[in-house]
């Protein structure tokens, strides 16, 4: 399969209103260089279904240009209990099936909605942004997943991932898992996705899942210094290491340090070579 697209700012998506957000779940809100999303089904601790991912996708597509940060955040206790269960259900989630009515499809139809569905997910790796998890308490499957999407991840100390797909008979397919194994290593990440355990603030602080624990109530406080902190340093420039870093992996070093050449050679000419 080609490597996966994220919806650029300005493609294809739609943008959608306060309202259809609200019916769906979801806050959005742009308060100059920052946009959040909220999680905001806290009744049923922000339970997300395909509405939620064609909706996050729609956002990602209509980023606003002046956009560097993007919070990721759950109202409640949970930061997001995954998947809606009632995908499981013979009825399903109204007008948006169930995984029964799914199954019926034919193989290409079935894979093509799967795609769909991580739009929502791919957007927030775009070197022109830097996106923020802000997680407390239950961050289960999608909830996990949509954790690992984002740059950064900085968790409540009752932070509980748990990546609960392989339990329930499937594989995390909301683009988590390469993020997973960059973050924690192939040992670590068959280790979490094959037990569906638990991971609390300790282990995922210690294992490169987090990148800051702090009480609940410093959560918005934690993720406002680190906001301060990014917008700190010139935009452009952090676009372009963005973009190298996220190219190291899968380059070798000649390679590496050839796009570091290329970067900076762009950035020197924007600062200093005039008209
Ligand atoms: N889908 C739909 N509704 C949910 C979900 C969910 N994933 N999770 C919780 N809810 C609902 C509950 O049914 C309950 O609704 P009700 O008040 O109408 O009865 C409400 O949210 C609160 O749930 P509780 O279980 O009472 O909340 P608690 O804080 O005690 O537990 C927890 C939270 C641990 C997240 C628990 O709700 C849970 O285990 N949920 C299911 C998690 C799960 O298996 N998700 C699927 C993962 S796989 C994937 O995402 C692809």
């Amino acid at each position: 399969m080609a490597e996966a697209q994220a919806p650029q700012r300005g493609g294809y998506t739609e943008e959608v209103s306060a309202e259809r957000l609200a019916e769906i779940g979801l806050r959005f809100e742009v308060d100059g260089e920052i946009a959040t999303i909220a999680l905001d089904r806290p009744s049923k601790r922000n339970a997300q279904t395909f509405a939620t991912w064609a909706a996050l996708a729609d956002i990602g597509g209509n980023l606003p240009e002046q956009v560097r940060i993007v919070v990721v955040k759950g109202e409640g206790p949970s930061f997001s209990a995954g998947i809606d269960l009632r995908m499981f259900t013979p009825e399903g989630v109204p007008g948006q099936g169930s995984f029964s009515s799914a199954a019926q499809l034919d193989t290409t139809a079935f894979e093509q909605q799967i795609r769909k569905a991580q739009q929502g997910f791919l957007w927030f790796r775009r070197p022109e942004i830097v996106s923020i998890a802000a997680v407390q308490g239950h961050a289960i499957g999608a909830g996990f997943q949509l954790a690992l999407a984002c740059d950064l991840r900085i968790v409540a100390d009752d932070v509980k991932f748990c990546m609960k797909e392989p339990a329930l008979g499937l594989v995390p397919d909301l683009t988590g898992t390469k993020p997973l194994v960059e973050l924690v290593g192939l040992a670590k990440a068959i280790d979490i996705c094959l037990t569906a355990r638990t991971i609390g603030a300790e282990e995922a602080m210690r294992i490169g899942l987090a990148e800051r624990v702090v009480a609940a109530d410093d959560l918005a406080r934690a993720v406002q210094d680190k906001i301060a902190e990014l917008l700190s340093t010139n935009r452009d420039a952090a676009a372009a290491t963005k973009r190298l870093l996220q190219g190291a992996r899968a380059r070798t070093l000649e390679e590496q340090s050839v796009a570091e050449g290329v970067e900076q050679a762009r950035r020197l000419k924007a600062l200093f070579g005039g008209a």
